[in-house]
């Protein structure tokens, strides 16, 4: 089976990446034809800003997928924008796609959601500060031409500077986790890009004719639209694309140290490229069951995050006794986490290791990037040469 899966740079991986799709990976290229890739034109759909970091980031995700395990004479890894047929065939498949088909997605809807609670919030913001704005005009010294219009512009630079307070936690980040809004680009991403998310998705898939598509959960709608799109063109044009299937695999469930999804983001992840020291602060600080506070109070395992660890890197006998343990109020949370933190290092150990030598190869593995992009341009141009003719375009 042809199979073929992509991610997004948002730099360093973590173990989250690791045991939620980077492993899975790894079997897949020793039974299939593989293609893994990069996928920085997807980053910009949200980071649009902040492409000052955006080479560094695909130079540590090309790091750590050597590190990891993905092998170039097994797999075909490459960057997605250096095989540009991927942008042809999304503007043409985007001929194809009804809006609507877009709006339903539930990425879409999400950001929507999110736009509008913003946006209360703004509103909110500027009726509060009006009269006070009005105060302050008063206390002018100049002659403002077009009062009304100046008082405008005052509010909207306030309120640009509440977003962006409110966006970096300086004012009541409490508010932003009750909403359940964390980020940014949700409150901007109501572009073009972004709508057409899942069409560029549908593209990466179908230029090389994918067969099969390891993702995570999230993702099925998006491996469902691909579905849809490849169907409307090959009754529109003819027979070309194969309808790819979603690959979903159990997974261990691996939270932050702060019990909530492990992501760069909320500053709760353990990354490959941790050294012994960051390792350890990180493990004594994890949360534990709230309810436990003093050593010999009993714990509940199954809502503490150091335990969720624990059943994956720690032996299972070892696993049972700690939960016993923790139930009766025998282990202290501290113990506990030494114990984590032994078996912890033991595993990230040899590839904090491989993660120095790949880096200090670093030419080397830009090569392999390199041969793969060329790799798969050659693939992806015999899919264009064949939808050019299906579409009279040459
Ligand atoms: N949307 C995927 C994610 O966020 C990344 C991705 C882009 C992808 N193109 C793809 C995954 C094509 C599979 C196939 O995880």
């Amino acid at each position: 089976m042809r199979i073929i899966s992509g991610m997004r740079p948002t730099g360093r991986l973590h173990i989250g990446h690791y045991f939620g799709v980077i492993r899975n990976w790894v079997k897949l290229q020793d039974q299939h034809e593989t293609f893994f890739f990069i996928a920085d034109w997807h980053a910009l759909t949200t980071a649009y800003r902040k492409v000052s970091e955006l080479k560094q980031n695909i130079r540590e995700v090309m790091i750590d997928w050597i590190t990891l395990g993905l092998d170039p004479e097994k797999s075909t890894l490459f960057i997605q924008s250096r095989v540009k047929d991927h942008a042809e065939l999304h503007l043409l498949l985007s001929m194809i796609t009804p809006k609507s088909w877009l709006e339903w997605n539930p990425t879409y809807k999400d950001m929507k959601y999110n736009l509008l609670k913003i946006q209360d919030l703004e509103v909110q913001f500027r009726g509060g500060l009006r009269d006070a704005v009005r105060e302050f005009m008063g206390m002018i010294p100049y002659k403002v031409e077009d009062f009304e219009r100046f008082e405008e512009r005052l509010l909207e630079d306030l309120s640009e500077t509440f977003i962006s307070a409110l966006f970096e936690g300086e004012i009541e980040p409490e508010l932003l986790k009750r909403l359940n809004v964390s980020k940014r680009e949700f409150y901007e991403t109501d572009t073009y890009g972004f709508l057409g998310y899942p069409v560029l998705q549908a593209a990466d898939i179908l230029i090389y004719r994918g067969e099969g598509v390891p993702v995570g959960e999230d993702q099925l709608p998006h491996i469902e639209l691909t579905r849809e799109i490849a169907r409307r063109f090959n009754s529109l044009y003819g027979d070309m694309f194969p309808e790819p299937q979603a690959i979903l695999t159990e997974t261990p469930r691996l939270p932050g140290t702060d019990g909530r999804k492990m992501s760069k983001s909320f500053g709760n992840a353990i990354f490959f490229s941790d050294t012994e020291e960051h390792l350890e602060g990180k493990v004594m600080k994890m949360f534990t069951d709230p309810q436990k506070l003093r050593k010999n109070d009993p714990g509940r395992p199954e809502i503490c995050p150091v335990f969720s660890y624990h059943r994956i890197f720690t032996e299972k006998e070892k696993t049972s006794q700690i939960e016993e343990d923790c139930r009766s109020g025998k282990l202290g949370c501290v113990d506990c986490k030494r114990m984590l933190l032994t078996n912890l290092e033991a595993f990230l150990k040899p590839f904090r290791e491989k993660r120095k030598e790949v880096e200090r190869n670093i030419d080397k593995v830009e090569k392999v990037f390199l041969e793969g992009s060329e790799r798969a341009r050659s693939i992806a141009e015999e899919t264009m040469e064949r939808v050019r003719d299906l579409m009279n375009l040459r």
